[in-house]
């Protein structure tokens, strides 16, 4: 990683403020957050800053998303200068970000670093013809196809000496370049094809309900082993009751003491104020109803 630093005065434009479409923008960003929130929008208004400059974010446009967002200008400088992300000197027309963080190391991130080098020279110089500069970075989250190269928008991976040579030849003469891999590997799979999920019945539909059919089974075979009985299924449920599931009813069995089934209507204990005072189905030893009889 190199020393995050604005580039010299003598490069700084004197001047910034927002075109009037980027303005609206910045508007519309802006109100995507809550009142007294609106610090939220700083680093889209930087990159829309940076967008504007020609891929490079210089002192006076720092100072705008400052004074726009409310913030102190050392705020925003502190995120300006935090990521990468934010060019803070002018770039080549295709700005070259190597990742050279560990995974990218191993595979050979150290080759296409002194292939940039010869190439385009020291990180953050510009070739002369403007076409190029280059920059190392910390992992930009592809490390499954490392080592890799970020060039403008773009992810370039599984580069070699070789493939990363070429590609800039092809960007230098404005040849059509290939994203992603550059070995013809499907977005991140293992070298060499898939391995896994390679099973053609998983994309038939053939395996549909198939999930079902092996609850059942399974639950089938548990309760022959155990021999539980089969609860009383209700209507409607296709699958087999499970204890505790939502499709198991517990009938109640009535197990009343002497004396206490359902009075008849009537009765005193027909006019009790609730079921529990009736069938006294509620009562513990030492729960006596205060009511006197
Ligand atoms: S380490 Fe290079 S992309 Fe993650």
């Amino acid at each position: 990683m190199s020393v995050r630093r604005l580039a010299p005065e003598a490069v700084q434009p004197k001047e910034f403020t927002f075109t009037a479409e980027n303005a609206d923008w910045t508007k519309g960003q802006i109100a995507k957050y809550p009142p007294g929130r609106q610090a939220s929008a700083v680093i889209p208004l930087l990159w829309k800053a940076q967008e504007q400059v020609g891929g490079w974010t210089p002192r006076r446009a720092i100072e705008e998303v400052a004074a726009m967002l409310g913030l102190p200008y050392i705020r925003v400088l502190e995120i300006a200068t935090f990521y990468t992300m934010f060019n803070l000197a002018p770039v080549g027309r295709y700005h070259v970000q190597l990742c050279g963080t560990v995974p990218c190391h191993v595979c050979g991130a150290l080759e296409l670093k002194k292939i940039c080098e010869e190439r385009i020279g020291q990180q953050g110089e510009v070739t002369a013809d403007g076409k190029f500069s280059w920059l190392e970075v910390e992992c930009l989250g592809a490390c499954c196809n490392a080592p890799m190269v970020q060039i403008n928008y773009d992810y370039y991976e599984d580069l070699d000496p070789t493939n990363f040579g070429k590609l800039l030849d092809d960007l230098a003469a404005g040849r059509p370049v290939k994203t992603g891999s550059q070995t013809g590997r499907m977005c991140s799979e293992p070298l060499g094809g898939a391995t896994t999920l390679a099973d053609p019945s998983l994309y038939d539909g053939s395996r549909v309900g198939g999930w079902k059919t092996r609850f059942e089974e399974t639950g089938q075979k548990e309760k022959e082993e155990t021999g539980e009985q089969q609860p009383v299924k209700s209507s409607g449920e296709g699958g087999p009751a499970v204890p505790g599931s939502r499709n198991e009813v517990h009938i109640a069995q009535p197990a009343s003491p002497k004396g206490l089934g359902v009075a008849p209507a009537g009765s005193p204990a027909g006019n009790a104020a609730s079921p529990d005072e009736a069938v006294g189905t509620s009562k513990k030893p030492g729960n006596k109803s205060p009511r006197k009889r």
